[in-house]
């Protein structure tokens, strides 16, 4: 296995959401796509504003294309990367338009990441095509067939081609399928905000902390390790 720094994404538009997460975990970036920007009910200039002014240079930022065209991707990748000098990537679905994009926008030099992967031969072509990072819709492919499976064979045959693209995994619906993928040592996710928040939320924890709290009180009279000594 490659060595790696594994990488944690939000995929999200929710800005009140991601400054929240933002404060929580080591979050290294945030992903959205147009519908994900729709849904926040909100402007695409909104959300690629506040969305900067909460990522600092260092975090990851990926925007997607939403023309569907070469010439047309091609304007649209340019306005992404131009946005801000660095860890800006612009996102691009692989189609066949897309994968002519992928392997221009590269030709540029900009950071992109093939999206809308529903099968390992697509993300290897991609790989080959130069792209940085590869969007697998886990969810959707587990719909499909063996989900998992087909993300982990993706690996697989990155690693025998060398390709030094990385997995960035997608469309999460539980907590399950993202401990399996990063069990099977797939380098980054990108999770949407209710699978963040279950990642932590066992009812358990703060069961056991209210133990704690009730015998310390009923011990010493306080709710703190501090005395007034
Ligand atoms: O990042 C890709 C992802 O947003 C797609 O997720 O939930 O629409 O399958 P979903």
């Amino acid at each position: 296995m490659k060595g790696f720094t594994m990488e944690l994404i939000l995929d999200t538009a929710d800005l009140e959401a991601i400054r929240e997460l933002n404060d929580l975990y080591a979050v290294d970036g945030v992903t959205t796509n147009p519908t994900i920007i729709t849904k926040s009910g909100k402007s695409f200039e909104e959300i690629r504003d506040g969305l900067m002014e909460i990522l600092s240079p260092e975090q990851k930022l990926f925007i997607q294309v939403v023309a569907t065209d070469f010439d047309g991707i091609m304007a649209e990748a340019r306005y992404i990367c131009s946005l801000r000098p660095e860890n800006t990537y612009v996102k691009i679905p692989v189609t066949r338009d897309g994968m002519r994009a992928i392997k221009a926008c590269k030709a540029e030099g900009m950071g992109v990441l093939a999206t809308a992967i529903y099968s390992a031969s697509q993300g290897f072509m991609a790989a080959k095509n130069g792209a940085d990072y590869l969007a697998p819709y886990v969810n959707r492919m587990c719909n499909l067939g063996d989900g998992v499976g087909e993300v982990v064979r993706l690996q697989a045959m990155l690693e025998q081609a060398k390709l030094p693209t990385k997995i960035l995994a997608a469309s999460f619906k539980n907590v399950e399928q993202v401990n399996e993928l990063l069990e099977n040592g797939i380098e980054a996710v990108t999770i949407p905000v209710d699978v963040a928040f279950n990642m932590l939320d066992i009812p358990s924890t703060p069961m056991a902390v209210d133990d704690f709290t009730r015998n310390w009180q009923a011990a010493y009279g306080r709710t703190t390790l501090l005395s007034a000594e």
